[in-house]
């Protein structure tokens, strides 16, 4: 088993920033997009981990050119290991460690709510500079749990409709989720539950109608809800974009869930399709690494700064 050994550089600001990458299509990038954010911020020096929570298609080492993995998350969710750190492997890039993605799909894809409590605690205990989680597609709580890891995670999209449609579908099942694990009022939990089927008989249609509902019900609740949407801030990232109207559907996307769900979301950016993708990605070689000046390289370039500079700014005022 191999320990991280990372190198210790100069943390920014103190603390963890945890990025967990979803965004509920299947295939739109985001192990891409976390694979080699991953590698451009180790390469500014950062302390980073990442960890392939995609419980029934794990790939992320893939992206990094790790094969066939040795030590894996299956390990920890079995209990082979005490800490999540002990199945944290080295990679070629300094500052960059990877906890490999569970290979034992059939038990792993669907962990027991301990199992699954018991990987998000480790997670927030890690310690580097980034964590940065890679999620599996679709909504299930199971994913939703791992997004909910931070307040600010990202979530990827294709300029498509299926893809569009699916994330606003993301941020409202995460939001409706952090809700109810936020409440124990027993009647606001049936709300926030009714809630979830877009076509319930109450007609709660919006997270605004949701908060309205619960403040009914309880007034300190439903101020104390319209907070926590408030800090509910996920970062947007457009991905495979042709047009000049692709990165608009960043901005469109901004400002629809500021209109009907209240949460503003924070668009951090596009990355351009860009055939050296999907070139890279047949070498098992990290895009931003191989090529580093190649269009979609210069798009994570520009993210990482922007996410650098968040972090600087969250911690030094
Ligand atoms: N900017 C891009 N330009 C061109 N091709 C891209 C781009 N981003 C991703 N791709 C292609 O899309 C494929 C799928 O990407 P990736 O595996 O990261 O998606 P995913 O969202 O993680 O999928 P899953 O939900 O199955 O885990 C990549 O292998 C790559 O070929
Ligand atoms: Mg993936």
């Amino acid at each position: 088993m191999l320990n991280i050994g990372l190198s210790h550089s100069t943390r920014i600001g103190g603390g963890t920033q945890i990025l967990a990458v979803g965004g509920g299509k299947g295939g739109s990038g985001k192990s891409f997009i976390a694979a080699n954010l991953g590698v451009s911020l180790a390469k500014r020096g950062h302390r980073v981990i990442m960890v392939d929570t995609d419980l029934g298609g794990a790939n992320l080492h893939t992206f990094l050119g790790l094969s066939p993995p040795q030590f894996t998350l299956d390990d920890f969710i079995k209990k082979r290991v005490d800490n999540i750190r002990s199945v944290i492997v080295n990679t070629e890039i300094p500052n960059l460690g990877l906890v490999i993605g569970a290979r034992d799909i059939l038990n792993a894809a669907n962990p027991k709510v301990h199992q699954k409590l018991r990987i998000i605690r480790h997670i927030k205990n890690l310690d580097g500079d980034y964590v940065i989680v890679d999620l599996g597609a679709g909504n299930s709580f199971n994913v939703l749990d791992f997004f909910l890891l931070s307040d600010d995670g990202i979530l990827v999209v294709t300029p498509e409709p299926t893809s569009i449609e699916n994330a606003y579908r993301f941020i409202k099942s995460a939001f409706y989720r952090k809700l109810r694990t936020l409440t124990c009022h027993p009647e606001a939990r049936q709300v926030i539950e009714t809630a979830m089927n877009q076509r319930n008989e109450r007609g709660i249609r919006t997270p605004l109608d949701l908060i309205e509902a619960v403040e009914f019900i309880d007034g300190g609740l439903g101020r104390m809800l319209m907070r926590e949407v408030e800090g509910f801030r996920p970062r947007l990232i457009v991905n495979q974009v042709r047009t000049k109207e692709d990165v608009d559907v960043g901005f469109t996307m901004k400002s629809a869930c500021l209109r009907f769900f209240a949460i503003n979301l924070s668009y951090v950016g596009y990355i351009a399709y860009d055939n050296e993708v999907w070139q890279s990605v047949q070498r098992k070689r990290p895009l931003v690494l191989e090529r580093p000046y190649a269009k979609a390289s210069r798009c994570i370039a520009e993210i990482t700064n922007k996410l650098m500079k968040k972090q600087q700014l969250t911690f030094n005022f």
